[in-house]
C-alpha cells in the first residue's frame, strides 16, 4: 500500500528533487509524497513540487498567526493526507512540540554533517562546511536523523561519509556532501518504507 510522505523545505529543494526522482524511478520503497509544506511562499522548492504535481502548502506564523497555528494546521493536513512520514528537507524551523510526540519516529531530518557533531541551533547552510573545516575534520558527510524537540539532536538513523581535502572551500565540501546526500535520503525513506528501519 505504501508509505504516504509530507516533505517540509524551506529553500532550493533539491533533496527534495532526489526524493520525487527517486519515487518516480520506482526506487522509494513504494512511498509517495503526498504534499510538500513550506514556511515562505516563494522558495524553488514548491515550484519543483508543482512541477512534479504534488499538492503544496504555505504554513507559517504569517499565515496562521501564531506556532499554535501552525502546529494545528499541520496536524490538520497531515491527517488529511494520512501522513505516515515526515521528511525535513531543508527545512529551517523546528517542529511543535505536540507534532514530534505525535509522530514519534515517523519525522527525519537530513544534517550535511556527521552527527552529533556540527550540529544544533544555528548550524545550517555553509556554516556547517565551515566549522567542520575550521576544525580540521578529515571526513565530513550527511547524517539522517529521527526528529525530537531539538534542533539536529534525535538518533541517527543513516550517514554516509566523503573526504575532507586538504585545498577544500566550503562550497566544495558542501556540494560534494550535497551530491551525497542526494543518495542518502532517497535511500533512507526506501528504507522505511520496507520496514529495514523500524518506523514508530
Ligand atoms: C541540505 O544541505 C540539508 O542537509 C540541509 O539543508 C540543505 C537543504 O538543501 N538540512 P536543499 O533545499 O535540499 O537543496
Amino acid at each position: 500500500m505504501g508509505c504516504r510522505v509530507a516533505v517540509l523545505v524551506s529553500g532550493s529543494g533539491s533533496n527534495l528533487q532526489s526524493i520525487l526522482d527517486a519515487e518516480h524511478a520506482g526506487k522509494l520503497g513504494g512511498a509517495t509524497v503526498k504534499v510538500v509544506i513550506a514556511n515562505k511562499a516563494d522558495v524553488y522548492g514548491l515550484e519543483r513540487a508543482r512541477k512534479a504535481g504534488v499538492r503544496t502548502e504555505h504554513v507559517s506564523v504569517r499565515t496562521e498567526g501564531s506556532p499554535e497555528g501552525v502546529a494545528e494546521r499541520m496536524l490538520a493536513l497531515f491527517a488529511e493526507e494520512q501522513i505516515e512520514l515526515i521528511v525535513l528537507a531543508g527545512y529551517l524551523k523546528l517542529i511543535d512540540t505536540g507534532v514530534v510526540r505525535k509522530f514519534h519516529r515517523r519525522i527525519i531530518n537530513i544534517h550535511p554533517a556527521l552527527l552529533p557533531k556540527f550540529g544544533g541551533k544555528g548550524m545550517y547552510g555553509m556554516k556547517v562546511h565551515r566549522a567542520v573545516l575550521a576544525a580540521g575534520e578529515k571526513e565530513s558527510g550527511p547524517s539522517v536523523h529521527f526528529v525530537d524537540e531539538l534542533f539536529d539532536h534525535g538518533p541517527v538513523i543513516a550517514q554516509r561519509r566523503v573526504p575532507v581535502l586538504a585545498d577544500d572551500t566550503p562550497e566544495a565540501l558542501q556540494a560534494r556532501v550535497l551530491a551525497v546526500e542526494h543518495q542518502l535520503l532517497p535511500e533512507t525513506i526506501r528504507a522505511l518504507a520496507e520496514g529495514k528501519i523500524p518506523l514508530g
